[in-house]
């Protein structure tokens, strides 16, 4: 047997493939199989003249998603996806599947969740699958390379490391445990121990949003490194980001292309250093008057887009009536496409009045909400770093600023193009007065939080860390607009199954 993303190398030779069909066209002496193994899609063109009777009909009986042994010739093809097709010999039905539900039609996204199972087969699933897959692979190869231990903390805490409001709560023998929302607590704890370790594991988060960046089921990576300030955390997050994206853009070229994946910013990520701003700083730049101007400017060009394409969408549709064939094909495409595009455009243009007033009303002091990091992320190319956050709106181990006490030594890291935050991270308060102070501010139980207080008491170091969200980091290296196709079973609001 031999896998499709090896075909090149077998050129000329005869191979046997096992897989599924993707998609089927008929003509009179031929079929064409797009066959797709797990590994890639290839096309095999069975003739009429090249195998017996029997076969040539059963290529032709063959409905979506039935299962297959085929042999043939592998013939080199530049036209091709992967450069090369099969020149089919023989070929056995595994099983024929039934009407798959999942046609290249347009279908919705609910009717496609509802049969994640199956969609994960398509094509653009399958691609961010595997873009996700290297870039848990070179976030392994990253911290391993850097001298790092992968370490893992439990599941079940006692205790909240991010807040109370969004814990899941579940029984452990008559005991209350929460599903953990972050490693980090226990990543101190083993930072003692071996000096620069990372978790990489999964964390809940009971988030009641319905939001494009939201699971309630996600994997994070969370490095904690002994003897590392705020700067060297902050260094270390941009290498390990320039270390993923150049990681997929070397591996992962054909994934990103069936993503269609604009790679500008990406290849910017690994070339450019990051923007760094303060807090401070980017509260001014939110209210700046370019900032004002930027999305006057947005939205002017999006209702000129906008008239420009439905002139289009009007000619195209005037046009199909007394088309040939072929360019009714190439006209209902095309107006599948406008309409996709206008459906953007049309949310962009709801979106901009409400972003315009949360930029201007932004007070000094509060939480960065999705709009606002979205707006900042789009005036510069590279992802951007804010350090120095008030610390009332920050976790309560983060150490202040010594130059100013109402700041913390905490970094986020926003991904360009408007994705916003991937990373959070700080300092910690290594300091056990100051710790056990913040607890008592943040009214959480100090016997729970013994044993963290015990880190500061027995050989408190100074010492960093941040959390890598894996979901969004795909979600922006792949260009997808929602977090739901970047896991293989996303757990949100409302979604527990499949
Ligand atoms: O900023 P967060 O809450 O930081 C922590 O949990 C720290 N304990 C990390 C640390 O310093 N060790 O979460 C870190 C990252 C976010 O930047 C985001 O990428 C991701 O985790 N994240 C989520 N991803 C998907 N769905 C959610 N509900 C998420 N909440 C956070
Ligand atoms: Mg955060």
């Amino acid at each position: 047997m031999t896998y499709i993303n090896h075909l090149s190398d077998h050129q000329d030779e005869v191979v046997t493939l096992k897989g599924w069909i993707y998609n089927i066209r008929n003509s009179k002496a031929l079929h064409f199989l797009e066959v797709r193994d797990g590994t890639g899609l290839c096309q095999c063109i069975v003739s009429e003249e090249d195998v017996p009777e029997d076969v040539f009909e059963a290529a032709g009986s063959l409905k979506q998603e039935s299962s297959l042994e085929i042999s043939g010739k592998v013939v080199k093809d530049d036209r091709s996806i992967g450069g090369v097709e099969l020149h089919v010999t023989d070929l056995k039905i595994i099983q024929v599947a039934e009407n798959y539900p999942i046609t290249p039609k347009d279908h919705g996204v609910e009717f496609l969740m509802e049969n994640r199972h199956l969609w994960l087969r398509s094509q653009r699933q399958w691609a961010a699958m595997q873009v996700r897959n290297t870039i848990q692979y070179a976030i392994h190869t990253f911290f391993q390379k850097e001298g790092f231990v992968q370490m893992d903390a439990p599941i079940f805490t006692g205790n909240a490391a991010e807040g109370t409001t969004t814990l899941f709560e579940t029984d452990y023998f008559d005991e209350k445990a929460y599903l953990t929302q972050s490693g980090q607590l226990y990543g101190e704890a083993m930072a003692m121990a071996h000096g620069k370790i990372y978790t990489f594991g999964p964390t809940f988060r009971a988030e009641k949003s319905k939001t494009r960046r939201h699971l309630t089921e996600f994997w994070m990576i969370e490095p904690e490194m002994a003897f590392y300030d705020l700067d060297m955390n902050m260094a270390l997050a941009e290498k390990m980001l320039k270390y993923i994206v150049k990681t997929v853009l070397e591996e992962k070229k054909s994934e990103l292309e069936i993503l269609e994946r604009d790679t500008n910013y990406l290849e910017k990520a690994v070339s450019e250093p990051f923007v760094r701003i303060s807090y401070t700083e980017a509260v001014d730049q939110l209210k700046s008057e370019k900032t004002a101007s930027m999305l006057q400017e947005m939205e002017n060009d999006r209702n000129e887009e906008l008239k420009t394409i439905q002139n289009e969408l009007d000619e195209i549709k005037k046009e199909h009536g007394s088309a040939k064939k072929w360019r009714k094909n190439q006209i209902d495409q095309r107006i599948k496409e406008i309409h996709s595009r206008v459906d953007q455009i049309e949310e962009d243009l709801r979106n901009i009045p409400v972003w315009m007033e949360s930029a201007k009303n932004f007070e000094w002091g509060n939480d960065f909400g999705g709009s606002d990091e979205t707006i900042l992320t789009m005036q510069f190319d590279t992802p951007v770093m804010i350090h120095r956050y008030p610390a009332e709106v920050k976790a309560f181990y983060m150490k202040r600023d010594p130059e100013n006490s109402k700041l913390a030594l905490a970094v986020d890291v926003l991904a360009p193009e408007g994705y916003g935050e991937i990373i959070g991270g700080s300092q910690r308060e290594d300091e056990l007065s100051e710790l056990q102070k913040r607890i008592a501010e943040h009214d959480l139980p100090e016997d729970i939080f013994s044993w963290f207080l015990d880190l500061r008491r027995f050989g408190s170091v100074p010492h960093s860390g941040y959390g890598l969200g894996l979901e969004r980091t795909v979600a922006w290296i792949c260009g997808l607009s929602h977090v739901r196709e970047t896991i293989p079973f996303p757990r949100m609001l409302g979604r527990l199954r499949p």
